[in-house]
């Protein structure tokens, strides 16, 4: 995955009714090691990061790009969505598009944040790079992401075997409706 390429930040942090999508800062720092760390979360994605290499390792202020988006409720955060350029990607259908991926830690699961931040950040990038699809994979054993992306109107591509399992490769056409 690369960034997305010659895109710039939203001029100021993305409010939604419930929700702020942002920068990363230093003070999510916690977060993200708690995101990173948590095996409920890896469950459908190769399983977690070791706590004690995170604390090691992750920067004092979280790599930031132009689509990399904390997503924070009542000033902490709650999950992160990712837009990136799917450069490497193994199907076709997806190799060089924008790829949407998020991330929320299990006390913010069922609350509708997910969708909520998500259609926000597709929102943007309508704006930002009008007419792009963008792809989606994820396990089609992940219930809640599949849901998810039914919900934010990515429809299938295809299947394919890959780390293990099945994976679902949606797609979402640059006209599909995200406004709630
Ligand atoms: C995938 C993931 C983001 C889904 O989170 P989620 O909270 O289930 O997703 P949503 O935001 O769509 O919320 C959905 C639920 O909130 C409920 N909900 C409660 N209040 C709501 C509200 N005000 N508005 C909307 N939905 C609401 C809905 O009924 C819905 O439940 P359902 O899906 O069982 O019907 C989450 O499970 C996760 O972070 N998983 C780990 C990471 C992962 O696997 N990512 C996928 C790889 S890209």
């Amino acid at each position: 995955m690369d960034d997305l390429g010659p895109v710039a930040w939203p001029p100021a942090p993305i409010g939604t009714d419930r929700l702020v999508l942002r920068v990363p800062e230093a003070r999510d720092r916690a977060a993200f090691i708690e995101l990173l760390a948590s095996p409920e979360v890896h469950t459908y994605l190769g399983g977690p990061r070791s706590r004690d290499e995170l604390e090691r390792e992750l920067a004092e202020v979280p790599e930031r790009w132009p689509g990399s988006f904390v997503v924070e409720l009542d000033g902490s955060m709650i999950g992160q969505v990712l837009l990136r350029r799917a450069t490497g990607h193994r199907r076709p259908a997806a190799a060089g598009k924008a790829d949407l991926g998020y991330l929320f830690l299990p006390r913010a699961w069922g609350c509708g944040y997910a969708a909520e931040a998500c259609a926000a950040a597709l929102d943007w990038l309508a704006d930002a790079l009008p007419g792009e699809p963008v792809v989606l994979t994820t396990q089609s054993a992940n219930a809640g992401s599949m849901r998810l992306a039914a919900k934010l109107g990515f429809t299938e591509v295809e299947r394919f075997e890959a780390w293990g399992a099945e994976q679902w490769l949606g797609m979402r056409s640059p006209v599909a409706p995200t406004r709630h």
